[in-house]
């Protein structure tokens, strides 16, 4: 099965084409084109993601990188331009004027691609910015006469663990990304933290979360407040890794709000209001800046794995995955992979350009929900959802 894959939901306007293959016994999945542009650099100056920049940025951006992932996957013939529903498309794509003049002057143009399926993200994210690739979805879907498939983002990050980056994955891999159920998934990102239990393929319960700021949120506001760059998670980061292996004495003292809480729910803005008082008299030097790094890293280090460690106490789970843009975190990393082996856990994460928003976790999630919904969905029903959970 051939999926053709679009990611808008933030900051990253992303297209991919894979092959899925093995159902739900044994999937394995094949890279065929993938492409993907950050809007990073756009964005820096607000020091955070501005929606309706978003929403103009993946606008002019969707029909150039359509253009160029089916290119790469040899899947870009032209045709003779024929009657496509044109009238539709305009109504579709009525509030993206942009991307319906480009969407015209391009698509008739292209022969019906080999795909299977359409599918799109269309939530948790930014509405405005979701809204655009779901558009494009559906003109694409209509315009080719492809079946839509309607993913979401946060089962796409759980679910990009299943790709190994070597083509058709767990092929002839000694290692096989093999979800052994019941699995629990710490899904960390700038939006979310969540400790997702997934008893079977597609179910999931959400069984804990953040009570106010996400991790990835956490660490973009502390670098904010210490005048570093966005996206602060890896400015600290890297600040943090100067003072590893050093000797010195602790002298912040961070608390950690929930951590001995009776359930696998999360808390961050304490952390952060801690950290805004602590620094407010201090000089902010170098030194100063990579030590509160480091003990504001340690200290969300604790609380992750303090958090996944009481959910896997209570579930009997076998399999732990963990996804979303702060697992490229070192420390978190490393400290999960101690964990799990010292645990026997079977730990999946994926590799690390997987780890950040892309489209091939949201075709590895299509191709599960294509083989749910061989259908697809009505076209007409699908809309964006911001605040959409996994269920
Ligand atoms: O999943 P993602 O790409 O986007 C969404 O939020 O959906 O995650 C981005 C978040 C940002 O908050 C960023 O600061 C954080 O991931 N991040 C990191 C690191 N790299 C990215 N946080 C900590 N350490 C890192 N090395
Ligand atoms: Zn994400």
């Amino acid at each position: 099965m051939k999926i053709l894959a679009i990611e808008t939901s933030c900051d990253e306007t992303a297209i991919a084409v894979l092959e899925g293959e093995g159902g739900f016994e044994n999937p394995k999945f094949k890279l065929i084109a993938n492409n993907l542009l950050s809007q990073i650099e756009v964005h820096r100056e607000y020091g955070g993601v501005f929606p309706s920049l978003a929403k103009r940025e993946h606008s002019k951006n969707l029909v150039p990188i359509l253009e160029k992932t089916l290119k790469e996957g040899n899947l870009l013939q032209s045709t003779e331009v024929e009657s496509f529903g044109k009238k539709r498309i305009e109504e579709i794509l009525e509030r993206e004027p942009e991307l319906l003049r480009s969407f015209l002057y391009t698509v008739p143009k292209i022969k019906k691609p080999g795909v299977d399926y359409i599918a799109v993200t269309y939530g948790p994210g930014l509405e405005p910015a979701l809204w655009v690739g779901i558009n494009f979805a559906k003109a694409l879907s209509l315009a080719w006469d492809i079946p839509l498939i309607p993913v979401n983002h946060m089962e796409g990050h759980i679910l990009s663990v299943l790709y190994d980056g070597k083509g058709l994955s767990n092929s002839n891999s000694q290692f096989p990304n093999k979800i052994k159920f019941p699995a629990l998934a710490l899904l960390i990102s700038g939006g979310h933290t969540e400790l997702v239990l997934m008893k079977d393929w597609l179910q999931y319960e959400i069984i804990g979360e953040t009570q106010d700021d996400a991790v990835g949120e956490a660490f973009d506001k502390i670098a904010r407040m210490m005048n570093l760059p966005y996206p602060g998670g890896p400015e600290i980061s890297k600040l943090a890794e100067t003072k590893r292996g050093v000797e010195f004495e602790n002298q912040f003292n961070l608390p950690k709000p929930m951590i001995d809480s009776p359930n696998c729910h999360f808390s961050f803005s304490g952390l952060k209001t801690s950290i805004l008082y602590k620094i407010k008299n201090l000089n902010l030097d170098k030194n100063t800046k990579a030590q509160m790094a480091k003990e504001f890293e340690d200290t969300v280090v604790n609380i992750l794995l303090r958090k996944t460690k009481k959910a896997i106490g209570e579930s009997n789970v076998k399999t732990l995955i963990i996804g979303g843009g702060v697992i490229a975190n070192k420390e978190i990393r490393k400290a999960f992979q101690e964990f799990s082996e010292k645990e026997k856990l079977n730990l999946l994460i994926p590799e690390m350009k997987l780890t950040t928003d892309n489209a091939i976790m949201i075709g590895i999630a299509g191709y599960f929900q294509a083989l749910r919904n061989p259908k697809g969905a009505d076209i007409n029903g699908i809309e964006a959802s911001g605040n959409l959970r996994l269920i």
